[in-house]
């Protein structure tokens, strides 16, 4: 089986177009054809449901994002496609992956400006909620931000800082914060009004609702409380951070480079 190891890993090594070393193994390629009338069916009604509210309380960059990646409502994405459309723009790509990373694989993609893209999608019987990213939360939730240029840079250089403490587990921990109330639950103030970008808002109808109905309070975005902000990975949210644009998480990067140094 030595030959068919070896095969493996040259394969798997061309999918990253050699830009990645822990990671690499990691990297698969998506069967689009793969995909049943079925599943198309469910990624249908997962955005058909979520589509309403968004346009009304999704950011800016979030919107134009979808429109840019070319996101249909009617069929799972093609990632080579949304990567084609994407990366002239910043650069990222939305690039398969087998399932869960590891933290130092995952950081390795996030500065490298490959997102870890699940390509499996959660069955009709749990719309709702899904333990583990699926390309539902993945795709709709997280790529349409990277089309920004200022929360790209964020995350390629979120990704670095990890990288840089990877053998810290509490800066880490200290970090996966700064991320939690960011890229999974961060809300921002436009024109008055809280709007949502975080892919764990964006991707799920009831937290959002909640959210926006003011069942969570808001507070400011402060580098040093969201470090020291514990986080419900299991529950609702209770306290959330609102930023007043996408240069203040970029500059939190930069500034928790020291702060957990
Ligand atoms: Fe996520």
């Amino acid at each position: 089986m030595a030959s068919g190891s070896a095969t493996e890993v040259a394969t798997t090594s061309d999918l990253s177009g050699g830009r990645l070393t822990v990671a690499a193994p990691y990297v698969i390629a998506q069967d689009w054809n793969a995909y049943t009338p079925e599943q198309h069916a469910v990624w249908q009604e997962l955005v058909g449901r979520r589509m309403p509210q968004l346009r009304e309380h999704a950011c800016d960059e979030y919107l134009e994002g979808f429109e840019l990646i070319g996101l249909q409502e009617d069929r799972l994405p093609n990632l080579a496609v949304v990567s084609a459309r994407l990366s002239p723009r910043t650069g990222w790509s939305s690039t398969p992956v087998s399932g869960f990373l590891p933290a130092d694989a995952f950081f390795e993609m996030l500065a490298a400006r490959m997102f870890p893209t699940t390509t499996w999608l959660r069955a009709r019987e749990s719309m709702d909620y899904t333990p583990e990213p699926d390309i539902f939360h993945d795709v709709f939730g997280h790529v349409p931000m990277h089309a920004d240029p200022v929360f790209a840079d964020f995350l390629e250089h979120y990704g670095k800082v990890c990288a840089s403490v990877i053998d810290r587990p509490e800066a880490l921990e200290r970090l996966g914060r700064l991320f939690w109330f960011t890229v999974e639950f961060g809300v921002i103030r436009q024109r008055g009004e809280i709007k949502v970008y975080g892919s764990g808002l964006i991707s799920s109808h009831g937290e959002c609702t909640r959210v926006l109905a003011g069942g969570c309070e808001i507070k400011d975005f402060n580098l040093e409380a969201v470090l020291n902000q514990e986080m419900q990975t299991s529950e609702m949210q209770p306290v959330l951070y609102a930023v007043e644009s996408f240069e203040e998480i970029y500059e939190a990067a930069q500034a928790a480079e020291s702060m957990v140094g």
